[in-house]
C-alpha cells in the first residue's frame, strides 16, 4: 500500500505539460518551451571550473552537515553586501537546492495541524511541503490589480494560535512581481510578538529584478528563515545546492534533519557555490540583461495578442498572464495551447485555485523561440475566433 500522504500528493503539472511536450518531440514535433521554469543559459564557467576543479583536488566526500564553512561565510559575506545584514555563518544550512530546505523547515517548524499562510497563487509544490509534515497551508488571495501582492490586513485575519509560518516569495513564482518594501514591514510587523508566527521568505529570484528593488525579509525582522539558492540566479538547478538561513535555535535541530536525512550537500557543488557568489558577478549581469530584453518583449507581444497583464512582472522570468476570456480551464488550454500550436505553458491552476484562468509564460528561453512562441501563439488565437 502507498502511505496516504503519498498518494494524497498533487502532481507538478508543469512537469505533465513537459513531459508530454517531450513526447511529442520524439515524435518529430518542434515544441517551444515557455512552460519551465528553468534558465537556458548554460552554468558560468567559472563555476564550472570550480566544480572541475574541487572534483581533481578530492572534494568527492561528506562535508560538515551545515556545509563547508567557507560557503556558509560566503553566503554571509553576500547578504551583507545585497541586504547589509548580518548573518552569523553558523545559522546557515547548506543542503542540495532550495527544496531540501523547504522541507527542513517546515519539518523543523510543525506540528500536526499548525497553519501556514500562503499566497495563492503560490509555487506549486509549496503546500505539499507542508502537507506532507502534517501542516495546512492556509491559502490567502492576492489580486492581479494589486501585482498579485499580499494584502497584510487579509494576512493578519487569517492569523491565530495555530499559524506558525507565514511564506513569502519575493519576486514570486508564478508571477514574476516584487512585493512591495512597505508590505515587507507591514508583514513583519505582524511577527513582532516573541510569540507570534515566523516569516519564511523563498528568496531564490533574488538577483533577477529588472525594475525596482528586491529586499530580504532579514532586514525588517529577525523572525525569519530564508530560503535561497543557487539554480536560478547562477543557472545551476542541475548543480542542485541551496540554503537556509534559520534564527540560531533553529539550527541544532534542522541540522539533526539533515544529518539523518541528507547528511550533508555534495561536496565539489559547495565549491562551485563558492566560485558563484565570488566569481560570477560578470556572468549574472549579462543574463539579467538578457532575461529583461525577453521580458519586455514577451510582454508587449503576450499584451498585442490580447492577454491581461495589469502589472508588469518585474522579476524572476515569468509572465503571470489573465486568459480568462479564452477559457475557464487553464489545464485544458495549456493542453490544448501545446497540442496545436506547439507551444508550452504552464496553466495557472498548477499554482492555486486563484490562479484559474492565467497562463504563466517563462521567457528563460532564447529571444527567437520566444518570438516564434509568440507567432504561433498569435495565429492559435486566430485559429479560435
Ligand atoms: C519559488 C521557488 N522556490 C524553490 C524552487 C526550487 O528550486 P531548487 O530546489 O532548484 O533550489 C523553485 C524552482 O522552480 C521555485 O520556483
Amino acid at each position: 500500500m502507498i502511505s496516504k500522504r503519498t498518494a494524497e500528493m498533487t502532481s507538478f503539472i508543469v512537469m505533465d505539460v513537459l513531459e508530454r511536450a517531450n513526447e511529442m518531440e520524439r515524435a518529430g514535433v518542434h515544441i517551444i518551451h515557455l512552460e519551465v521554469g528553468e534558465p537556458d543559459f548554460d552554468t558560468p564557467t567559472c563555476v564550472k571550473d570550480a566544480a572541475c576543479k574541487a572534483l581533481q583536488d578530492g572534494h568527492t566526500h561528506y562535508t560538515h552537515s551545515l556545509g563547508m564553512y567557507e560557503l556558509r561565510q560566503a553566503i554571509s559575506e553576500y547578504y551583507l553586501a545585497a541586504y547589509n545584514v548580518t548573518i552569523d555563518p553558523d545559522q546557515v544550512i547548506v543542503t542540495s537546492g532550495s527544496s531540501p530546505a523547504i522541507f527542513l523547515v517546515f519539518a523543523a517548524l510543525l506540528e500536526k495541524d499548525d497553519e501556514v499562510i500562503v499566497s495563492d497563487p503560490h509555487y506549486a509544490c509549496y503546500p505539499n511541503f507542508i502537507k506532507f509534515v502534517q501542516g495546512k497551508p492556509v491559502l490567502i488571495p492576492v489580486y492581479e490589480e494589486d501585482g498579485f501582492q499580499y494584502r497584510p490586513e487579509l494576512i493578519k485575519e487569517k492569523i491565530n494560535p495555530k499559524t506558525r509560518a507565514i511564506f513569502i516569495n519575493s519576486p514570486s513564482n508564478p508571477t514574476g512581481n516584487l512585493l512591495s518594501e512597505n508590505r515587507m514591514k507591514a508583514i513583519a510587523a505582524l511577527v513582532s510578538a516573541p510569540d507570534s508566527p515566523q516569516i519564511v521568505s523563498d528568496e531564490i529570484y533574488h538577483g533577477l529584478v529588472y525594475e525596482g528593488q528586491e529586499h530580504s525579509i532579514l532586514e525588517f525582522t529577525d523572525r525569519a528563515f530564508v530560503l535561497n539558492g543557487f539554480s536560478k540566479l547562477f543557472a545551476m538547478t542541475g548543480l542542485r545546492l541551496g540554503y537556509v538561513i534559520a534564527p540560531q535555535p533553529f539550527i541544532r535541530p534542522m541540522q539533526k534533519l539533515q544529518q539523518n536525512f541528507f547528511i550533508s550537500a555534495n561536496a565539489m557543488v559547495q565549491k562551485a557555490g563558492i566560485a558563484a557568489l565570488k566569481e560570477a558577478g560578470e556572468d549574472v549581469a549579462r543574463m539579467k540583461d538578457i532575461y529583461n530584453e525577453r521580458r519586455r518583449f514577451m510582454i508587449t507581444r503576450l499584451k498585442e495578442i490580447g492577454f491581461g497583464i495589469t502589472v508588469e512582472p518585474t522579476g524572476a522570468f515569468y509572465v503571470f498572464a489573465n486568459a480568462k476570456h479564452l477559457s475557464d480551464d487553464s489545464y485544458k488550454l495549456a493542453f490544448d495551447i501545446l497540442e496545436k500550436a506547439h507551444v508550452g505553458v504552464a496553466p495557472g491552476i498548477d499554482f492555486g485555485p486563484n490562479g484559474e484562468g492565467y497562463l504563466r509564460f517563462s521567457y528563460a528561453n532564447s529571444l527567437d523561440n520566444i518570438k516564434e512562441g509568440m507567432n504561433r501563439l498569435e495565429k492559435y488565437l486566430n485559429g479560435r475566433t
